[in-house]
C-alpha cells in the first residue's frame, strides 16, 4: 500500500497553488497520511517494524522532495516574470481625475500661494446661512434669482444654492483677518440644458481685514486670472448681489495679442467668469463683525464654466455623465 502512495507522490504534478496545497494537506497535514502511518507504526509487530519504518521514511522523504520541487518551480516562474521589465503590466486601467477636480485644485493652489486657506460647509443648509444672513430676508425678491430645492419648510431646510453660505459660517466662527476659499457643490432647481445644470460647483473667496479696498479685490482677481488663463486682462462690470455693495461681474479677455488664438472664437472676446463685490456692512453685522473696523471683499465663480472655457467644452451635462471617452482626454493633466 505504501508503494502505491509512493507512486502517486512521484507522479503528482500541478502548477496550481490550490491543488498543491491539497496535496500537502493530504500527506503532511495533521490528519494526513504520514501521521496516520506513524500512528499505525506502533501497532506493527516488532519483526516488521524495520521494513515498515523504512517505507514510511521513504514516503515522507518523497513528499518533502516533491513539495520542495513544486515550490521551486513556482518561484522560478514568478522570478522570470519579475525580471522581464518589458512585459506589459496587468491590463488594469488607471483612472483619471475629473476635470472639475483638476481645475478646482489648480484654482485652490493659486489662491493658497497668496495666503488663502480652504474652508467648507454643509450642502444641506438652513435659511439663515443660505439667505437671511446674506442680506436676503424673507420675501426679498433676490431669492427668486436662485431656484431652491427645499427639503423642509418652516423652518426651512434646503440644498445650498451657492457657496456664499460658507462665508457666513466661517465669519460666525472666526475673527478677522479672514482669508478663505470655499469650493463645493451647489444645487438649483433649474431646467437642465447644455448651459445649466441642477448640480454644479462653485468656489467662493472671502477676505476680511482692516482697510480692504475694491482695488485689492481687482488686483487679486487680475493675479488669479493671469495665473489660470495665462496672459489675460479683466474688466469689472457693475452688477447686483444682496450681500455685496458695490457688486460687479468679472469678465476676462483671454488670448490677448494673438489673432490666431483658437480659444477666443466668438463675440467680443470678453467672457464672464464670476461675481464679486465688497461685503455689505449688513452682512458683517449679521456675524458680529464691526463694519466700522473691518471691510472685505467676496467673489464666487462656477467651476464648470471655467473648465468649459479652458478646455473648449460645449455642454455642461458632460461633467455628470462619466463618459470615459471624455474623462480620458484629461489623462495627461
Ligand atoms: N453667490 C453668488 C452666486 O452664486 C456669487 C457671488 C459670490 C457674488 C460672492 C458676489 C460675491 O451667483
Amino acid at each position: 500500500r505504501i508503494d502505491e502512495l509512493l507512486a502517486e507522490v512521484g507522479s503528482f504534478s500541478s502548477a496550481e497553488k490550490d491543488v498543491i496545497e491539497q496535496f500537502r494537506i493530504k500527506y503532511s497535514g495533521k490528519k494526513g497520511i504520514l501521521n496516520d502511518l506513524f500512528h499505525k507504526f506502533k501497532e506493527v509487530p516488532n519483526d516488521q517494524k524495520k521494513e515498515f519504518g523504512q517505507k514510511i521514511n521513504t514516503l515522507k522523504q518523497a513528499v518533502a522532495t516533491k513539495l520542495e520541487d513544486l515550490k521551486n518551480a513556482a518561484t522560478t516562474n514568478i522570478s522570470v516574470e519579475k525580471d522581464d521589465l518589458t512585459k506589459p503590466a496587468f491590463p488594469l486601467e488607471l483612472g483619471t481625475r475629473h476635470p472639475i477636480n483638476l481645475v478646482r485644485n489648480r484654482i485652490v493652489e493659486i489662491f493658497k500661494s497668496i495666503g488663502f486657506a480652504v474652508a467648507d460647509g454643509p450642502e444641506i443648509e438652513d435659511d439663515w446661512h443660505n439667505f437671511s444672513a446674506l442680506n436676503m430676508p424673507e420675501y426679498h425678491p433676490a431669492r427668486d434669482m436662485q431656484d431652491t430645492f427645499f427639503i423642509e419648510q418652516n423652518p426651512d431646510v434646503l440644498l445650498r444654492t451657492h457657496t456664499s453660505s460658507v462665508q457666513i459660517r466661517y465669519m460666525e466662527q472666526n475673527d478677522p483677518p479672514i482669508r478663505i476659499l470655499a469650493p463645493g457643490r451647489v444645487f438649483r432647481n433649474e431646467a437642465i440644458s447644455s448651459r445649466s445644470h441642477c448640480i454644479f460647483h462653485q468656489i467662493e473667496g472671502l477676505y476680511i481685514d482692516k482697510n480692504v479696498s475694491f482695488a485689492d479685490l481687482k488686483q487679486t482677481l487680475q493675479f488669479f486670472t493671469s495665473e489660470l488663463f495665462g496672459k489675460s486682462k479683466i474688466r469689472l462690470r457693475p452688477s447686483y448681489f444682496p450681500f455685496t455693495e458695490p457688486s460687479a461681474e468679472v469678465d476676462v479677455y483671454w488670448g490677448l495679442n494673438s489673432e490666431t488664438d483658437y480659444r477666443i472664437t466668438k463675440g467680443t472676446g470678453w467672457l464672464e467668469i464670476m461675481g464679486c463685490g465688497m461685503v455689505d456692512p449688513a452682512v458683517l453685522k449679521n456675524v458680529n463683525i464691526d463694519p466700522d473696523q473691518y471691510s472685505g471683499y467676496a467673489f464666487g465663480m462656477g467651476i464648470e464654466r471655467i473648465v468649459m472655457l479652458l478646455y473648449q467644452m460645449g455642454d455642461i451635462r458632460m461633467f455628470f455623465e462619466n463618459d470615459k471617452r471624455m474623462l480620458e482626454q484629461f489623462k495627461s493633466l
